[in-house]
């Protein structure tokens, strides 16, 4: 975290502002600048080890998760605790109404009275854009059946941009990325969140490959927004031909398909004998499969644990954009 500090101390805060009471719907929301400064705050925080505990005592954040996690829901909840929170939680979709029969709308209902903002994973696409439509809170989307999961996305390039700041500036050309997504942005939520970010970033990426199975792993919609892109995007069937020239590999496998999911991409795998690039890093999101040996846990090339770690400081920074609360943990001397 100390590089990203270091790079460019000082906080935009006006940047930060225009999150203010916002609802997260889609990764779409951010830009680059936006991202960049949400991560100096993550970065602070991070840094910090023992985050101030009074700046959101007086807010409750509602998860509810109508389909399960382990990272999402958890590292919320962790993060509005150590900013002096509370917070209120459906784990699963059958400790609700939802097993009697109750209309997600009327739950949502609730929320507008028991809670200052929701954070909803749901198993239906839709049910993020129906609800927002109903809520008098701010919602954050933790993941919508096979569209989006864009707090994910903002721990990826989190992630991403403390292990090479200098993502976020022009000067970089020689660094420039070959970034290889191994999924399909099509129906894989993840992956598409990461992608819509990656382009924010197109002066350091050089081409974007993305290795799937399937014949259309775009989509249409995902497609449109990959014809208009400045970055060249290319689709490759084969992760061992073009594996030794990615600088960053980001793995997925799992795909949410109504109320189930499937394994996509399962005949791709990393292992101790993938022919990485040297310096190449791995993300993922997880949960994993055999997609991505244990062994390289304890590589250069994982940053998949620190990708986990920094969920809860990007998560962090955000709860304080939208409660518009940052003043109440940035020293006078951070904040531009
Ligand atoms: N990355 C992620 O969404 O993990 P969970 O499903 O455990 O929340």
């Amino acid at each position: 975290p100390a590089n990203l500090i270091d790079r460019q101390p000082g906080v935009q805060l006006a940047r930060l502002k225009k999150l203010a009471y916002k609802s997260v719907l889609s990764s779409d929301l951010f830009d680059a600048e936006m991202l960049y400064e949400l991560s100096k705050v993550a970065a602070y925080l991070q840094l910090k080890k023992i985050s101030p505990e009074a700046a959101l005592h007086d807010k409750i954040l509602a998860t509810a998760f109508f389909e399960p996690s382990t990272r999402t829901r958890l590292s919320f909840e962790s993060a509005i605790l150590r900013l002096g929170g509370k917070t209120i939680s459906v784990a699963e979709a059958a400790s609700t109404g939802v097993a009697k029969g109750e209309k997600l709308l009327d739950i949502g209902q609730m929320f507008n009275s028991y809670a200052d903002m929701v954070v909803i994973r749901h198993t239906q696409q839709k049910a993020i854009q129906e609800l927002s439509e109903y809520l008098r809170i701010p919602m954050i989307n933790g993941g919508n059946g096979s569209d989006e999961h864009p707090t994910q996305a903002l721990a990826d390039w989190y992630a991403l941009l403390k292990w090479k700041p200098g993502l976020a500036f022009d000067t970089l050309s020689e660094d420039r990325l070959h970034l290889g997504i191994v999924g399909t942005p099509g129906n894989m939520r993840t992956v598409k969140s990461f992608l819509i970010l990656a382009l924010l970033f197109k002066q350091n990426i050089e081409q974007i490959t993305i290795v799937s199975e399937m014949a259309d792993p775009l989509g249409d919609e995902v497609q449109s927004f990959c014809d208009s892109s400045p970055v060249p995007i290319y689709i490759n069937n084969d992760l061992q031909s073009v594996l030794s020239t990615l600088d960053v590999i980001y793995m997925n496998s799992i795909a949410f398909l109504g109320d189930g999911y499937r394994t996509l991409g399962s005949r791709f795998k990393l292992n101790k004998g993938s022919t990485l690039k040297k310096d190449a890093v791995i993300l993922h999101p997880l949960a994993r499969k055999d997609e991505l040996d244990v062994c390289l846990d304890h590589t250069r090339h994982n940053l998949y644990f620190n990708q986990a770690d920094g969920a809860v400081f990007i998560r962090q920074a955000l709860l304080l954009s939208i409660f518009d609360r940052l003043e109440h943990v940035l020293p006078d001397t951070l904040i531009e």
